[in-house]
């Protein structure tokens, strides 16, 4: 097993058993690159849908949400190139009736790129070279290659009562938010810049997927629309779109927590761009398999609108109520999907130390604003109310918006490491000393040390100590 391979699976195994993600229909032996996410993953899932929302939506007065159906129209698909280029080219081996994406097959056999060849040289490509089946090491009988769209097409043919309706599950969230542009514009007058975000489910026939969290079926995308005037130049348009790329990198390092180090900028060159798109730039994140896509930045032009007014026949211009201009928005769109950002997130807060005398800990150092709990509150001992007093600490603290934990059980050595395990920022410990004067321990995560007056702090103070630690480590 490659030493990549290695890493993520000790990733998932590690997820797996401090409950951030679980095999999806584990008890039935599963089902391939499905993932389900347990109590600890569902809090740091939407503490990242949070921060997101915070950082881009809710702290801006430029910026709007929409929640949008995921099925739509068929047309929509049509208008926006789907139907006819949201496609993979696969081959099949006979033998063992696996699938391949055939440029990933030869690229990781062969070292070549085949963008832009036809189905027919690709099949040569692979039958010249006598690429052989990379699961079972052996040769392979393949079929010829063939394009296969991606959409997830349900077997409910038709929604209603139009015959010609062919339902898919979104494959973006992009989507979602061009159809309803006129609609945020009329509802809440909206003016041009503004942008339209949306946090939702999307679907893909992805015919290799894996690396855990990194190339699922279903998956999760925070996407934003920000609509802007017909630029006049190209520096206009591009000033906008490098804006766009500072703010993710700073969500990505500030808010999120993930190290620059492990970021890198991907110009994609003008041949390779999609349909849609004038300049793509990904940040890419340093995963045990290497630098690959974390999110993307993309110039689509008025590509969208321009195709939803003509296929749907409505008038999606825009008319600016100062200068009375009227015209078709451009848009810029910043995208990322959630269930690799929070891979990415546990990668980089995923820390082993070696401590003294021999002993060592697993540390996940998430940023306060993404830990699932913000607190852990341990009892120093069982008896003597003490437990009682700790239960009722973690319930106070909860009705304060706190996410807090309460745990009895184990050496209060042992307790530590569990929370440090799941990135839970300070431990509380009730004492005989807290019967008396109201004060617990508290002690941090990362340094290990304790914090406050003579190492205590006031149950008063608590909530409103740990509240002020938001947007930090
Ligand atoms: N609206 C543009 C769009 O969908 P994309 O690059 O295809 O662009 C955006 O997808 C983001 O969605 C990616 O940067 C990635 O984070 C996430 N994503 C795409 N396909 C995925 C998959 N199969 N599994 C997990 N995440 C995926």
């Amino acid at each position: 097993m490659s030493q990549a391979q290695d890493r993520l699976d000790k990733i998932a195994k590690f997820a797996n058993s401090t409950g951030f993600v679980y095999q999806g229909s584990g008890i039935y032996g599963g089902l391939a690159n499905t993932w389900d996410f347990g109590p600890k993953g569902v809090m740091l899932r939407n503490n990242i849908k949070e921060a997101w929302r915070r950082f881009f939506i809710t702290s801006r007065m430029d910026m709007v949400e929409v929640d949008a159906n995921i099925f739509m129209n068929s047309r929509v698909w049509e208008a926006s190139g789907h139907t006819g280029n949201f496609s993979d080219c696969m081959v099949d081996d006979k033998i063992s009736k696996h699938r391949f994406r055939a440029d990933h097959l030869i690229e990781d056999a062969i070292g070549i790129d085949v963008e832009g060849k036809s189905p027919e040289e690709i099949t040569q490509i692979i039958r010249d070279n006598k690429i052989k089946n990379p699961i079972t090491g052996q040769e392979a009988d393949w079929t010829e290659a063939r394009y296969m769209n991606m959409m997830f097409e349900t077997n409910r043919d038709k929604i209603g009562n139009d015959p010609n309706q062919k339902i898919y599950l979104r494959p973006e969230t992009a989507q979602g938010i061009f159809v309803n542009f006129k609609n945020a514009v009329q509802s809440e007058r909206a003016r041009v810049p503004f942008g339209i975000g949306q946090i939702g489910k999307a679907f893909r026939n992805e015919i290799t997927p894996g690396n855990f969290l990194y190339r699922i079926v279903e998956f999760e995308q925070m996407e934003i629309e920000y609509f802007i005037a017909p630029p006049k130049t190209d520096e206009e348009w591009n000033q906008v779109f490098e804006e766009w790329k500072d703010l993710q990198f700073e969500f990505f390092t500030q808010v999120i927590g993930i190290k620059p180090e492990n970021l890198k900028e991907k110009e994609h060159a003008q041949e390779k761009l999609s349909h849609y798109s004038k300049r793509t730039v990904d940040w890419e994140y340093n995963y045990p398999f290497g630098f690959n896509e974390l999110s993307g930045l993309a110039y689509r032009t008025d590509f969208d609108l321009s195709q939803h007014q003509e296929h749907s026949g409505k008038d999606l211009s825009y008319r600016d109520p100062v200068t009375n201009e009227v015209y078709v928005p451009h848009v810029m769109e910043p995208t990322v999907g959630v269930d690799r950002l929070l891979m990415a997130t546990m990668l980089d807060a995923y820390t082993e130390e070696e401590l003294d005398g021999g002993d060592s800990r697993v540390v996940m150092k998430f940023a306060y604003d993404l830990a699932p709990f913000k607190i852990a509150v341990l009892p120093l001992m069982k008896k003597d109310g003490l437990a009682e007093k700790a239960l009722e600490l973690s319930q106070d603290l909860r009705a304060q918006g706190i996410s807090a934990d309460y745990d009895m059980t184990g050496s209060i050595g042992k307790r530590y490491r569990r929370q440090d395990e799941v990135g839970t920022p300070w431990c509380a410990t009730v004492d005989y000393q807290t019967m008396e004067d109201g004060t617990v321990t508290l002690r941090h995560r990362d340094t290990m040390e304790q914090v406050g007056d003579g190492g205590r702090v006031k149950i008063e103070d608590l909530g409103s100590y740990l509240s002020s630690k938001s947007f930090q480590k």
